[in-house]
């Protein structure tokens, strides 16, 4: 049987233009600039238009993607979207961005992670190249988390934004060693009794309304530390491989003392991690293609390096994705 890798072909994102600085946000409930860059990193956060939907931001992050990788979006076989801010109950997002992009072959659904939908996303699509029934996949991350925040809450709405990231998943070949091109290997976790550390008050079943964002951040940033290293490792181990052989972390953008807290844990050097928390705030299941754009767009990133998402969010939902760039 031919053995499949998924190499990451084509990346793209897309921000909406308005932009709200923490000074602003002053101005919106009983914050300071000073607090949010102190205890979060956070600088200022893109906020989506009237109008403007999860699936028209996944759509221009996905146009940008598809032309970096040089195809169409009839080369590809499916897509698989990550948010928790669709643009409806159903259909899902991914149709809609389906439809956009003018593809008409193929399957497109969305997985529902929080902020870890991306890993997820990423893991449920390169299994699909490894089975061979899939050649080009259009893995995608697209957040309007304005829509859910309370703006009264001051505990939340100054950590989020709005934000899209798309890369295109391409089959290459596979010799099964740390030494092949493309995903190695992804490692997923949950575990549902944290509910109620992070969660929205509402949802169709529940309250037939859409509901606000509610989080116990201490708790959620004690877990979070602990989470991401363990995955990390694990991640690291199954491939064995160490700390020292990465040269490109691309973690989730919640909070820069997570970020920092975790690295050391890991004996990693700043100098390896992505950092966009401070223009992008957490932009849920978007904020690692975000990441990862700026990444390659900087020229941080070249072939052959060993490249490691992690991500931790409500569920818990918690995991890693490693990468031969
Ligand atoms: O992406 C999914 C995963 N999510 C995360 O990873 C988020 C994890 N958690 C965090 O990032 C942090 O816990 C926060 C940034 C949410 C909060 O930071 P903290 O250092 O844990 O602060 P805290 O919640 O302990 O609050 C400290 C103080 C409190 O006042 P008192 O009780 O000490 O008087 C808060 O009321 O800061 C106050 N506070 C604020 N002050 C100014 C809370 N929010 C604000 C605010 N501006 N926006």
């Amino acid at each position: 049987m031919t053995a499949f890798r998924s190499i990451v072909s084509g990346c793209g994102s897309y921000l909406p233009e308005k932009i709200v600085t923490n000074k602003q946000m002053e101005d919106i409930v009983d914050t300071t600039d000073e607090w949010i860059i102190e205890r979060t990193g956070i600088k200022q956060r893109h906020i989506a238009a009237d109008g403007e939907l999860t699936s028209d931001l996944a759509v221009k992050a996905a146009q940008r993607a598809l032309s970096d990788a040089g195809l169409s979006a009839n080369d590809i076989d499916l897509i698989v979207l990550a948010t928790s801010t669709p643009d409806q109950t159903f259909p899902s997002t991914a149709t809609r961005v389906q439809a956009a992009l003018g593809m008409t072959r193929g399957a497109a659904f969305d997985v529902q992670a929080v902020c870890s939908g991306f890993i997820y996303a990423l893991a449920t699509a390169d299994n699909f190249v490894r089975a061979g029934q899939a050649q080009h996949v259009l893995v995608i991350g697209a957040e309007t988390f304005s829509r859910i925040l309370d703006w009264k809450d001051r505990t939340t709405c100054v950590l989020f934004g709005d934000g899209a990231g798309a890369v295109v998943l391409s089959a290459g070949p596979s010799t099964g060693t740390n030494k092949d091109q493309g995903i190695l290997s992804s490692h997923l976790h949950s575990d549902g009794r944290y509910n109620e550390l992070l969660y929205v008050d509402g949802g169709v079943s529940s309250t037939q309304s859409t509901g606000f964002l509610r989080m116990k951040g201490k708790e959620v940033f004690r877990h979070a530390v602990v989470n991401l290293a363990s995955v990390v490792k694990e991640a690291l181990d199954f491939n064995g491989l160490t700390s020292d052989d990465v040269a490109m972390v691309i973690p989730h953008q919640a909070n820069k003392r997570i970020l920092d807290a975790t690295i050391r844990k890991l004996k990693i050097s700043p100098s390896k991690v992505a950092i966009t928390v401070e223009k992008h705030a957490n932009t849920s299941a978007a904020s690692i293609p975000l990441a990862l754009v700026e990444m390659v767009k900087e020229n941080r990133i070249a072939r052959g390096d060993i490249v490691v998402l992690e991500a931790m969010g409500g569920g818990f939902t918690w995991g890693s994705c490693l990468i031969r760039w």
